[in-house]
């Protein structure tokens, strides 16, 4: 067998066969070419080592400068891309949270900091919304890994509220401190993760290696997992799932840097006892191209994303140890509804007067943001606030602090 980088072409067969495979519509040459390039360094750099940790390999096929995922150009959000999220699904998303962020201005600055803007749109609706709402923050940072996203933001900034854009300004790392409000959607569930599963009595980390045929996982026994995991016993021979190392890493630094304020996180996720259940044997890793959902992360480098659930108990422990308060946890349609969305739509569609079509998808937009089988449950909001004494509407029909 010829191995698969040998040359362009070879490799652009491969590429070809695995989109049969997946029945997903074909590749153009230019994401061939990305994706070849992005192979030939993922390969020259376990020529070196024999391999690396699955964590360092979903590194770079998402984040490589100019050829990762997140990194190259092409539109990955939205309807057109490979997955939806929720402020690009309905502006309805960010006007319903703008109370939460004016809830926290006023018990410490008005700031916002987001992370992982993604087209930009969630800071186009919110500050829309707060300049209706008379509450401008007085700056509106983003902090963003992707030059490419970055370039769509300030886009998005400059055509619909030019106006506010001198209020807004990119960092290339966390601030050494932040008073306000940080805030980030499906960012933590976009953070590179290990693979590990159970065989026998014994622990495996996945290291990815590669033979003729691509990129294939080896397993190796890891102890001290076995020790740091309480939950490891309860589960059978041949578990599989997912290690956060890097999420850790990630709030500290958020919680590190803010005075005073609070954390806003919305993501897909689970706490740490659902997370690890022994029923879950699969873990919750997820590919996507294309708006099609499998569960092989080696397929299409850089071409497809790569995303596991969040682990909430872990980032609830770890932003407790490091001095924030977890104001509370519940599921996005409840998070939504008890800070008033029904009414945000029915604003929303007053506005649009007698458009039937803008009508109907606004109620689409409803259905995926609130149904439990949609995001409505399978996301969910949680707050952590440092010297910060808020209290805040979203949580009042429901907070699962205790199931952290
Ligand atoms: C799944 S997208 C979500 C985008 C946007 N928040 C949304 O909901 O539409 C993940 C985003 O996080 C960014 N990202 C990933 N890791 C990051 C990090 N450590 N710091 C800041 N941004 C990050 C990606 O480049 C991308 O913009």
């Amino acid at each position: 067998m010829v191995h698969f980088l040998k040359d362009y072409p070879t490799y652009f067969d491969w590429l070809m066969q695995q989109c049969r495979t997946l029945k997903v519509p074909s590749v153009n040459a230019v994401q061939g070419k990305n994706s070849y390039k992005l192979s030939l360094t993922i390969a020259g750099e376990m020529e070196k080592t024999g391999g690396m940790p699955f964590s360092q390999f979903m590194h770079h096929a998402l984040y490589e400068p100019g050829l990762g995922y997140y990194s190259a150009g092409s539109n990955k959000l939205g309807e057109g891309g490979d997955f939806v999220t929720a402020p690009e699904l309905s502006p309805l998303f960010a006007q319903t949270l703008a109370t939460s962020f004016i809830k926290i201005f006023e018990q410490s600055t008005a700031n916002v900091l987001e992370l992982g803007a993604g087209t930009g749109i969630f800071a186009v609706e919110l500050l829309k919304e707060l300049e209706a709402q008379d509450s401008l923050p007085e700056r509106y940072y983003i902090l963003e890994v992707s030059a490419d996203l970055k370039q769509r933001q300030r886009q998005a900034i400059e055509q619909n509220i030019p106006h506010l854009a001198n209020r807004v300004e990119w960092l290339d790392r966390l601030p050494k401190e932040f008073s306000g409000a940080i805030f980030a959607n499906e960012v933590a569930d976009a953070l590179p993760i290990d693979l590990v599963r159970k065989q026998k009595n014994n622990l495996q980390k996945a290291q990815v290696k590669q033979d003729d045929s691509g990129f294939r996982l080896s397993w190796q026994d890891t102890g001290s997992m076995l020790e740091t995991n309480p939950y490891v016993k309860q589960w059978p021979h041949g578990y599989s799932t997912e290690h956060h190392l890097q999420t850790e890493f990630w709030l500290a630094g958020l919680v590190e840097c803010l005075t005073n304020g609070a954390i806003i996180l919305n993501d897909y996720g689970y706490s740490a006892d659902e997370y690890y259940a022994p029923q879950r044997t699969q873990g919750t890793l997820q590919c996507y191209y294309r708006q099609h959902k499998h569960h092989d992360p080696l397929l299409l480098p850089g071409l497809q994303d790569i995303t596991a659930s969040v682990n909430f108990s872990q980032i609830a422990y770890a932003a407790h140890k490091l001095g924030a308060e977890i104001v509370g946890y519940c599921e996005q349609a409840l998070f939504l509804m008890s800070s008033g969305i029904e009414r945000q739509a029915a604003k929303l569609a007053e506005k649009l007067g007698s458009d039937t079509m803008a009508q109907v998808k606004i109620s689409q937009q409803l259905k995926k943001l609130m149904m439990p089988d949609e995001m409505g449950e399978n996301c969910k909001v949680l707050i952590a606030a440092k010297n910060c004494p808020v209290q805040l509407q979203g949580f009042a029909l429901s907070n699962k602090l205790h199931r952290l």
